[in-house]
C-alpha cells in the first residue's frame, strides 16, 4: 500500500509519497518554485476557487488591478486558515456560505491534484497537526481528507514527525538528546527525543504555541513601517488597500535578512485617495533585530519549559533540531544558543521537509517509545498511593507504542 504523507502549513503545504516496499518516501516537487512548497492560500473566483501556486499568481497580479478590484480581491482571498480554524465558523464569498470544512476540501483537492502524477494508488494517507492544536480542528482536518475519498488516514504531532523524517538521513547515536525547534509560519513546537536502549523516546511533555509564527514577525514590521509611513506621508495603510502590499513587502524584507548583507530594501508601491507613493522599505540588521526581538524571544519561550525540565531530570541537549521556515532567522540561533549554549544547532538541509517525510515514513518499522514526563509519573504514583498503597514501579512503555 502507497501512503502519501501531507504537512498542511499555515504558509505553505508539503507532500511526501512512500512507496510500498521502498526504505525511503520522496518528497513531490512542483515546478513552479522547483521545490516541494505549495502556498497555502485559496482565492475565491467568479468561476470557482483558484488555489496554492495560480492564488498567489492571482494575488501578485493584484499590484496591476484597478482600486476596486483590488478591494474585491482582498475580501476573496483566504490566507493562514489553518491558523484561525474553527469548525463552528462560516464565510461567505459571492453571497455564498462555506464552512472551514469546505475550505479545507477545496485546499486539499488542489494539493491532491496537483500531486497526484507522483502519488498515484495512495491508499493511506497521513497527515500532522502542532501541538496544542484542537481535536476538533484535528477531526476537521481528517474529514475534509475523508470526503476526498481517504477511508486509512492517521494523524502525528509534527514534532514528532520532524524527527522521524530527520531519522531518514541521520543518525541518533545512544544516549544522544534531541531538541526539535520547528518555527514555522504560524505555530511554534518543540519537543525533547532521546535515544535510550536502542529506541527513540520523549520523556518530557512537548510544548508548543499556535499564535507563534513568522506572520507575527511580519506583523511587528508591519507596524514598524505603518507609523513610519504615517509620519512621513501622512497615509494610514491599515485603513487603505496598500494594507495587503505592505503586509507582502515586510515578508520579502524579513526573509532577505536571512542573507548576510547588513542593510536591505524592499519596494512597495503605497496607493492612498489617489496619491500612488513609491516607497522603500529599509532597515538594518541592527534595527531589523530590534524590532523582531520581542516575537523571536517569546517563540524561543517555547522551548524554555521543554529545557529546563531536560536539565532537571539531567537529560543531555546535544543537538537543536532547527525546523520551519522562520528558524532560518539569524536572532533565532542567537537566542537558542544563549537558553541552550552546548547545543550544536543545526537545520540538517532538511528544515522544510522534515515533517512531510516523517509523515510518509510514519509506518517503517521504528524502534520508539512514548514516555510520559517522569516527574509526572512519579507525582501519580504518589497521588496513588494515597488513596490505596501500591508498591508498582512506574508503568513505562518503552516497545513500539505509536504515537498519535
Ligand atoms: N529565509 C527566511 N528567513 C526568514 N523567514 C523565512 C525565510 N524563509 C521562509 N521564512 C518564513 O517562514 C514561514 C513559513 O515557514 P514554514 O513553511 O515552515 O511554515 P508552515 O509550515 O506553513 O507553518 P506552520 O508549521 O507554523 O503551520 C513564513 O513566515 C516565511 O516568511
Ligand atoms: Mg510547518
Amino acid at each position: 500500500m502507497n501512503t502519501i504523507g501531507i504537512d498542511f502549513g499555515t504558509s505553505n503545504t508539503t507532500v511526501a509519497w512512500l512507496k510500498e516496499g521502498e526504505s525511503k518516501p520522496s518528497v513531490v516537487v512542483y515546478p513552479e518554485n522547483q521545490g516541494g512548497k505549495i502556498p497555502s492560500l485559496l482565492l475565491k473566483m467568479t468561476n470557482g476557487w483558484s488555489a496554492g501556486f495560480e492564488a498567489d499568481m492571482n494575488m501578485q497580479a493584484i499590484h496591476y488591478a484597478s482600486k476596486d478590484d483590488i478591494v474585491n480581491i482582498q475580501s476573496r482571498f483566504v490566507q493562514g486558515l489553518k491558523r484561525y480554524l474553527n469548525a463552528e465558523a462560516v464565510e461567505f464569498y459571492d453571497d455564498q456560505e462555506y464552512s472551514h470544512l469546505d475550505l479545507l476540501i477545496e485546499y486539499f483537492k488542489y494539493v491532491l491534484d496537483r500531486s497526484e502524477a507522483n502519488c498515484d494508488n495512495a491508499a493511506k494517507l497521513v497527515f500532522s497537526y502542532p501541538i496544542g492544536f484542537q481535536d476538533s480542528n484535528i477531526k476537521l482536518i481528517h474529514s475534509a481528507f475523508e470526503r476526498l475519498g481517504f477511508h486509512d488516514i492517521e494523524c502525528i504531532k509534527e514534532p514528532l514527525a520532524a524527527v522521524y523524517g530527520y531519522e531518514l538521513e541521520n543518525t541518533i547515536d545512544e544516549g544522544e538528546g534531541i531538541l526539535v525547534f520547528d518555527y514555522g509560519g504560524g505555530t511554534t513546537d518543540v519537543c525533547y527525543v532521546q535515544k535510550r536502549g536502542g529506541n527513540l523516546i520523549t520523556p518530557i511533555e512537548p510544548n508548543g504555541n499556535l499564535h507563534c509564527g513568522g506572520l507575527d514577525v511580519d506583523k511587528a514590521l508591519f507596524k514598524h513601517f505603518h507609523k513610519q509611513i504615517l509620519r512621513e506621508h501622512k497615509v494610514d495603510v491599515t485603513e487603505g488597500i496598500s494594507n495587503l502590499f505592505l503586509s507582502r513587502a515586510c515578508r520579502i524584507l524579513k526573509e532577505k535578512f536571512s542573507n548576510h548583507a547588513d542593510t536591505h530594501r524592499v519596494p512597495c508601491l503605497i496607493l492612498s485617495e489617489g496619491k500612488s507613493i513609491n516607497y522603500t522599505l529599509q532597515l538594518t540588521r541592527d534595527a531589523f533585530n530590534t524590532i523582531i526581538y520581542n516575537k523571536v524571544c517569546e517563540a524561543v519561550r517555547t522551548a524554555e519549559s521543554v529545557v529546563a525540565k531536560a536539565r532537571q531530570n539531567n537529560y543531555p541537549i546535544d543537538k537543536v533540531l532547527l525546523i520551519g521556515g522562520s528558524s532560518r532567522i539569524d536572532l533565532v540561533h542567537e537566542r537558542l544558543e544563549n537558553l541552550i549554549p552546548h547545543a550544536q544547532i543545526c537545520s540538517c538541509g532538511t528544515q522544510d521537509v522534515a515533517v512531510v517525510l516523517g509523515n510518509a515514513a510514519k509506518d517503517i518499522p521504528r524502534a520508539y517509545s512514548e514516555c510520559r514526563d517522569e516527574n509526572e509519573e512519579k507525582e501519580e504514583i504518589v497521588n496513588e498511593q494515597e488513596g490505596q498503597i501500591s508498591s508498582k514501579e512506574p508503568p513505562r512503555k518503552r516497545v513500539n507504542v505509536i504515537y498519535v
